[in-house]
This record gives C-alpha cells, structure tokens and sequence, in this order.
C-alpha cells in the first residue's frame, strides 16, 4: 500500500487534506455459524473522500452492514486493509481503535442500539460523555443535536416512548454529536416518512459540504439516491459498480 499523502500535518486541516476518509482494499470478512462458514466481504475495494455523501446499496445479505461495520472499527476484518482519513482501522490494537472511533467516526445502527434505561438526551450525549465532556456540557449539545433533528420537547423522555421514526433520529443524532469526520449510517431513513427523511437525509448533505465529513449510507430507499454523489453498487461481497452520477441510477 502506497503511503498516505500530506494530511495537512494530521491536524485539524481535514478540509485541505488529499488522503480519502475512506479506502478499503481487498477486504474481506467470514462469519462462522453453526459450523458453517458464511463470507461477507470477497474483497472489497472502495474509495469516499471529506465532502461527499457516498451511497451504499445492494440486496439483503450482501455485506453492507459487515462492511459499515469494519470501516467504522467495531468489528474485526479477516484481511485486506481499512483505512479512515489515512489511519489504518484494520491494523490498530482494539484500545487504539476505540479511541480512534471515539474521536472519528458517528456510526448510525441499523436497528438503532439505543440504551432503554437512559433518556434520550443521555443516549445522544454518550459518545461526548465517552470522550470525557462534563456531564453538563455533553447533556445541553445533545439537547441541541435533539432539536436539529426534530425531536424538542422529546429530550428527557425514553427511547420505548418513542415511534420508530422517532428512535431512529435519536440514533442521528447520536452519530452527529461528537461532530465525527466520518458518519455511517445504515438505512437511516427505513422508519422515515417521505418529509422527515428528505429532511435528515439533507442535514446529513449539509454536514458533509459544509463541514468537509464523510458520508457513507446504506439505502435500499431510491428517495434517497438524489442526495448521494455517488453510489457504489454492492453484491454477494464485492462492490460490483460505482455511479458518479446517481441519476443514472434513479433513470436507468
Ligand atoms: N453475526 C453473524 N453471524 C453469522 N453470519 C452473519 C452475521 N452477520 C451477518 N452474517 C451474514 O453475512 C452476510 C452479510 O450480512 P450483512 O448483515 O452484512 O448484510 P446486509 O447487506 O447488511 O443485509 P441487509 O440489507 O439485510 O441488512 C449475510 O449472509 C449474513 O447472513
Ligand atoms: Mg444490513
């Protein structure tokens, strides 16, 4: 593997930086089940860069999810190499890699993952209160993370109180609290009606223009192919195509 580019020093340059956010090369996950050996990831090779939002789609069981999983550090590759913003998630020691999460990378779960003992305000504050921010601090931004998303008045509420839509919006704006340079999301809008999913789905877009982050989404929602610009097609383990312009897949 080639050595990454100047990064602007690794510090807060993110904006001038000329490495990728993301790049995965031969990838590769298996998942042993009942004995059986299950492949999820056959070699994956994909690029996103600080400043787009990146679309992930492909049938049921293709390996999005196992894919989203490695980038974002919370679970182990077999091989091949997962680089985030030029730092190498496949190689780290798991502490290294929990800091690196930690100060990185928002990471939106497809089912959610909220903790149904807290409210929703302490679910959204807990990756600000994992970073060590005063309890006070991280409670007051994610009340304001809440109201970005739609959900004032919700704040001290819990999660099971909530609608599906709902949760998965405080899941949103969990992933967006740490102000993290790489957000994954995957089907954040598979709760949303039409309205509320055009309208996370174009806060997420600002945050990716005007913040210089990384995007990548997982959909199966052709709502939201128009947001994306551009989108990797996934199948059986392996990205098969990459569109850089989503309306070929909206017209085609
Ligand atoms: N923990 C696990 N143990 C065993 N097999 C698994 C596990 N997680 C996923 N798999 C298998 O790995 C493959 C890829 O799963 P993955 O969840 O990444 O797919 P996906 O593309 O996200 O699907 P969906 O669109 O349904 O969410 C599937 O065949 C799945 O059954
Ligand atoms: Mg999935």
């Amino acid at each position: 593997m080639s050595a990454p580019q100047e990064s602007g020093g690794g510090g807060r340059g993110a904006a001038l930086t000329t490495v990728p956010a993301v790049r995965c090369v031969g990838l590769r996950k298996s998942y042993r089940s009942n004995g059986n050996e299950v492949v999820a990831l056959r070699g994956v090779d994909l690029e996103a860069r600080a400043g787009e939002m990146l679309l992930l789609v492909g049938p049921s069981g293709c390996g999005k999810t196992t894919l989203l999983s490695v980038l974002a550090g919370v679970l182990d590759a077999d091989g091949g190499e997962a680089e985030v913003f030029g730092a190498s998630v496949t190689r780290m020691r798991p502490r290294q890699r929990t800091e690196f999460r930690l100060r990185n990378i928002g990471f939106v779960f497809q089912h959610f993952n909220l903790l149904p003992s807290l409210s929703n305000a302490e679910n959204v504050a807990i990756p600000l209160l994992l970073r060590g921010t005063p309890r006070a601090a991280a409670v007051d931004k994610a009340v304001a993370e809440l109201r970005l998303v739609g959900l004032e008045g919700r704040e001290h509420d819990h999660p099971h109180h909530l609608s599906g839509g709902q949760q998965q919006r405080v899941a949103i704006a969990r992933a967006l609290v740490a102000e993290p340079r790489l957000i994954v999301c995957d089907e954040p809008t598979a709760s949303l009606d039409g309205d509320t999913g055009a309208r996370i789905l174009q806060l997420l877009k600002d945050i990716a223009v005007d913040r210089e982050r990384c995007i990548v989404v997982v959909t199966h929602d052709a709502r939201v192919f128009r947001f994306g610009d551009r989108i990797a097609e996934m199948l059986d383990g392996r990205i098969v195509k990459v569109h850089d312009d989503p309306k070929e897949l909206l017209h085609g």
